[in-house]
This record gives C-alpha cells, sequence and structure tokens, in this order.
C-alpha cells in the first residue's frame, strides 16, 4: 500500500501532539511537586518566609520579600539563587539558608520550585 503524504502528515501530527501533550502533563507535574515543597515545613519552607500568589502565614513579619514576577527571571538565575543565594549574589549574610550548598534541596527539589516559581504571578 502507498502511503499518501497527507496520511503521513496527520501521522506525524498526532505524534508530535501526544508528545507535548505528555511534556505538558510532565511540567504540570512538576509543578505540583515545587508547590509542595514550597509550602511544606519539612521540606522548603519558603512559605515561611515568603508571601506567595496572595498566600500568607500567620507568622509576624515575613523575613524575605514577596516572591512576584520570578517568571521574568532567568530558569538558572532562579536556581542559583535557591541552591545557593550567597553566592548566587556574592552577599554574606542573608536570612535565607542555601537550600542546595547544605543539602537539604536536591537537584530535583530545586528544579521543581523553580517550575513553580515561574508560575508565580
Ligand atoms: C528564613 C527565611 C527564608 C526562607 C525559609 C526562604 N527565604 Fe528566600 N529569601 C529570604 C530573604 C531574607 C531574601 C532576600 C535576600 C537577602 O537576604 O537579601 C530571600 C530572597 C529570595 C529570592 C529572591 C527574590 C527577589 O525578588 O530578589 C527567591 C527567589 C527566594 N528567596 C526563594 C526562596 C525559596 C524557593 C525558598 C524555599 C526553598 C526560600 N526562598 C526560603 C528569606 C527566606
Amino acid at each position: 500500500m502507498k502511503l499518501s503524504a497527507s496520511k503521513l502528515i496527520v501521522g506525524s501530527c498526532v505524534a508530535l501532539a501526544m508528545a507535548l501533550g505528555a511534556q505538558a502533563a510532565q511540567d504540570q507535574n512538576l509543578v505540583k511537586l515545587g508547590e509542595k515543597i514550597f509550602n511544606t515545613k519539612k521540606l522548603g519552607n519558603c512559605l515561611a518566609c515568603h508571601d506567595v500568589n496572595g498566600k500568607k502565614i500567620d507568622n509576624p513579619g515575613s523575613l524575605g520579600p514577596k516572591l512576584t514576577g520570578l517568571k521574568y527571571w532567568d530558569d538558572k538565575m532562579l536556581y542559583d539563587t535557591i541552591y545557593d543565594i550567597y553566592k548566587a549574589r556574592g552577599i554574606k549574610y542573608s536570612a535565607m539558608p542555601p537550600f542546595g550548598a547544605n543539602g537539604w534541596l536536591s537537584e530535583q527539589q530545586i528544579k521543581a520550585l523553580v517550575a513553580y516559581l515561574k508560575t508565580v504571578q
């Protein structure tokens, strides 16, 4: 049987759409994981210091700045900031712990945080 060009094109479009769908689902999982890490005390506990997407905790005073507009940041810069804010900024003191450098969060967990923070308003 001869395959017509149009069948081939339709076939590859379907395959591409399926691949894109799988990628989107994966990204969505990463975002969800990042949000969980952000909000969980025993993981990132980022919410303790950072107000994000209007979520606030009841503690008096947030130590860190409100996180907004991070979608405009370069991925690597965001990753490095979470990995080790001292090194990323060349500063000696910060209330924010170097989560990657001190081994509190894995590379994968920080990547998930980056994916989540990119969705923050
Ligand atoms: C103990 C408080 C504290 C915790 C916990 C904390 N941070 Fe921070 N964070 C800060 C402070 C303070 C700054 C401002 C940087 C400085 O020290 O000058 C900051 C800065 C940042 C910045 C840069 C924001 C900007 O607009 O410049 C990002 C991004 C960030 N934190 C993400 C996170 C993430 C993600 C977590 C959780 C893994 C986290 N922080 C946990 C205190 C905290």
